[in-house]
């Protein structure tokens, strides 16, 4: 028989795919979300189904969980506040009293909650797992400032230096040190949901996602969402920037496959346990840049690189798979065909603006992108 689900941040990238899974499985489906004006300047977006009820509100809101929870089975806790600027109490208060509160209403109101699944980020270990050629294993803290504004974009390995350390795939066992706001809000998330439904004794998954992306990205947020501000900018004429010297490298995981592995892992009898979730595979961010411009019909637009870099971004990241896979679970997409998905949806709006000019100017004030040297 179907179940009934919430899914908090359903209007956004990664619930509103679920939501639509969730409906074609036959379930059915409440979306909470408060639509950020910086992710949903214009409202309800066009893709939330008729067949969803929609509440409108805050995570954090005691009232609005009440109603949002009431006759709910399962939980997919989607709606957070991302990004690198220095909203930083926001990202803590958002991620981590949004989660606290849901556990909080439910215990409350004794609601009988099935089951429950967080999103989790990658951005929680900070940097992830290297080897030096003699194959001893290193878990590097963040770069420091000094190294980037000297564009040492790499790590060396202490003991050759004329070496530089090789990413690994990162497993769940690694250190958690990632340490933006937004990094401890989701580890402060991720922690604070496994440790109250044991407590609740209500089964918790969390799935720390790679960098997800896929059509309804939100085109109008120029603080988040690697594909959209490069998309918006490659169709608007410009040659977007990226930082460092683009041979960074990520795990950029498409949207549906990342809506499948939640229903995966919510069908699943795992409990109490957090999950990678992402294709396995690096991949630079030049390369992800090359592709998307392909896709786009833009192929010869050179993006700018000249030293811009965040502090506490990391070199590399991408996910080892093996747990989730081991269940049965593996994302299906290639970098490829989501981006070719991606540019066919962006392609098929008729205007799309620019968010990311005068966003560019304002994240150099704040010192959120520094120019080295
Ligand atoms: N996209 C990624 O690369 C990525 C990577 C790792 C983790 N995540 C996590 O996945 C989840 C979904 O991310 P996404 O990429 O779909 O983001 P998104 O911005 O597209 O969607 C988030 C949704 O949450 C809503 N929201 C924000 N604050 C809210 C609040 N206070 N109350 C109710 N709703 C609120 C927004 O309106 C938006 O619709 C988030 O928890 C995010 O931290 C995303």
């Amino acid at each position: 028989m179907g179940k009934v689900a919430l899914v908090t941040g359903g209007a956004g990238l990664i619930g509103s795919h679920l939501v639509d899974l969730l409906l074609q499985k036959g379930h059915s489906v409440r979306i909470l979300d408060n639509l950020d004006p910086q992710t949903h300047p214009h409202g309800v977006p066009p893709w939330i189904p008729k067949e969803a009820e929609l509440i409108v509100g805050d995570v954090r809101d005691k009232e609005v969980l009440k109603r949002s929870i009431q006759g709910v089975d399962w939980i997919f806790h989607q709606a957070a506040f991302g990004g690198f600027t220095p909203d930083w109490s926001h990202y803590i208060d958002v991620n981590g009293t949004g989660t606290a509160r849901i556990f909080e209403v439910i215990r409350n109101e004794g609601f009988p909650v099935e089951k429950i699944v967080v999103a989790s980020s990658q951005a929680i270990y900070g940097e992830g797992l290297y080897t030096s050629r003699s194959e001893e294993l290193y878990y590097p803290e963040l770069r420091p400032l000094q190294q980037l504004e000297r564009r040492e974009w790499e790590f060396k390995d202490q003991r050759r230096p004329d070496a530089t350390l090789a990413p690994r795939l990162t497993p769940e066992n690694a250190p958690l040190r990632g340490l933006t706001p937004y990094a401890v809000s989701k580890l402060c998330e991720e922690r604070l949901a496994l440790h109250l439904g044991k407590e609740l004794n209500i089964p918790v998954v969390a799935l720390r996602y790679a960098v997800t992306y896929g059509p309804r990205q939100s085109l109008f947020n120029p603080y988040t969402g690697i594909v959209s501000i490069f998309a918006t900018q490659l169709l608007n004429g410009q040659n977007p920037i990226i930082h460092e010297d683009g041979l960074q490298t990520r795990d950029f995981l498409y949207a549906e496959d990342n809506a499948r592995a939640n229903l995966f892992v919510m069908e699943s009898d795992s409990a109490w346990e957090a999950f990678n979730v992402g294709t396995g595979i690096p991949s630079t961010v030049l390369s992800f840049y090359d592709t998307l411009a392909d896709a786009l019909g833009k192929p010869k637009a050179p993006p700018t690189i000249r030293g811009t870099f965040r502090l506490g971004d990391v070199r590399h990241f991408a996910h080892d798979v093996t747990k989730l896979s081991a269940l049965g679970w593996r994302s299906s997409t290639s970098l490829r065909q989501g981006l070719e998905r991606y540019s066919e949806w962006i392609l098929s709006i008729a205007k799309v603006d620019n968010p990311f000019a005068d966003a560019y100017a304002k994240l150099l004030r704040l010192n959120v992108v520094r120019i080295a040297e």
